[in-house]
């Protein structure tokens, strides 16, 4: 009797059950009115009396380990059934990941809050546009080389409609809708034809600011951009104007912002100089106007212009302009503690 137990003891380890059914047949077989261990109850009467005591305790610790064997392999039938094999509850749950915004877009926004935070409203234009709002109204002349295939995307069956060229064609859609006090702030894309690098690319982002009322000087531009440097770059940061030439400005200025990498002291990123070129600006030239139909004898105007993608290298160090169109989750992913 001892090896029969001794063999069920070994049997019980070894029990299995595919589902609740099968387990309650092994129940059946070994604890049932007619199974196995009855049988061994009833042997265990006829033994003699001084091998009762072990015996005895021998059954009921295989009684045991039947038992609790059987009801686990019952719950565990219940929870495959109930939950299917498809959901795997002892899986690790991992964050979903979430996108983030665009650099440029992130940028963009910034430059605008800055900008609203100093009264400047928001104003948009159309990508495709025509020659008057992008040169023309512009004061661009008819032989200026900026119009030249070279520099603008025109539209084929149409020679007079092309893909804006610059943010300032938005300038000419306020103008002639609206009359001074003007103080918009006009982000957008704007195309060229050039060939794709590092360092260029056919389209790219700008930023357009226009400020049309009485008295508005050349002071007032400076102290505004600086203003925006300062909350772009860091309070410490200190502004350039050194003259340029736009045709839609007079007198006209790009401006440049000391190095913020090294505090314009130079180094590799400043070429040694200390700072670095951010946009170009001025005072809207009185021709420009009056062909928007704003009285040049009675108001003055500032506007400046600026890349996105110059802005967001100089505060990201981007060094490839491409990156910024090819929407590798590994580059956007770096820009989600700026979101
Ligand atoms: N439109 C110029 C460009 O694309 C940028 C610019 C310069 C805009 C001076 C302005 C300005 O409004 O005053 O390079």
């Amino acid at each position: 009797m001892l090896n029969k137990i001794d063999k069920l003891m070994a049997e019980v380890a070894a029990m299995h059950a595919k589902n609740a059914g099968e387990a309650e047949n092994l129940r059946i077989k070994y604890l049932g009115r007619k199974g196995i261990m009855n049988d061994l109850m009833e042997e265990f009467r006829s033994v003699a009396p001084e091998k009762k005591r072990e015996l005895g305790q021998k059954l009921n610790t295989l009684k045991q380990a039947i038992t609790e064997r059987i009801n686990s392999l019952k719950d565990q039938a219940a929870v495959t059934e109930t939950a299917g094999p498809a959901v795997d509850l002892t899986r690790t749950p991992y964050p979903i990941p979430l996108g983030t915004r665009h650099p440029l877009t992130i940028v963009k926004n910034e430059i605008v809050d800055i900008f609203s935070r100093l009264g400047f409203t928001l104003a948009e234009g159309p990508e495709v546009e025509d020659d008057w709002h992008v040169y023309s109204s512009m004061n661009f002349a008819d032989d200026h080389p900026a119009r030249d295939m070279q520099d603008t995307f025109f539209i084929e069956s149409h020679p007079d409609i092309i893909l804006r060229s610059h943010t300032s064609s938005v300038q000419a859609r306020v103008m002639e809708k609206q009359q001074p006090p003007i103080r918009v702030i006009c982000p957008g894309r704007v195309y060229r034809n050039e060939a794709i690098s590092a360092r260029a690319h056919c389209f790219f982002h700008q930023v357009e600011g226009l400020y049309v009322d009485k008295n508005v000087s050349f002071t007032d531009l400076k102290q505004v951009l600086l203003l925006f440097a300062q909350e772009m770059f860091g309070p410490d940061t200190k502004i350039r104007l050194r003259p340029s030439y736009f045709p839609f400005t007079e007198p006209s200025a790009e401006m440049d912002i000391s190095c913020h990498l090294c505090g314009g002291k130079g180094c590799s990123f400043c070429k040694h100089t200390g700072w670095v070129e951010i946009l170009g600006c001025g005072m809207v030239d009185p021709a420009v106007l009056d062909a928007n139909g704003i009285d040049s004898s009675v108001y003055t105007g500032y506007a400046f212009g600026m890349g996105i993608e110059r802005i967001t290298n100089l505060k990201y160090q981007v060094k490839d302009l491409r990156m910024f169109s090819e929407n590798d989750t590994r580059f956007l992913d770096e820009f989600v503690s700026a979101n």
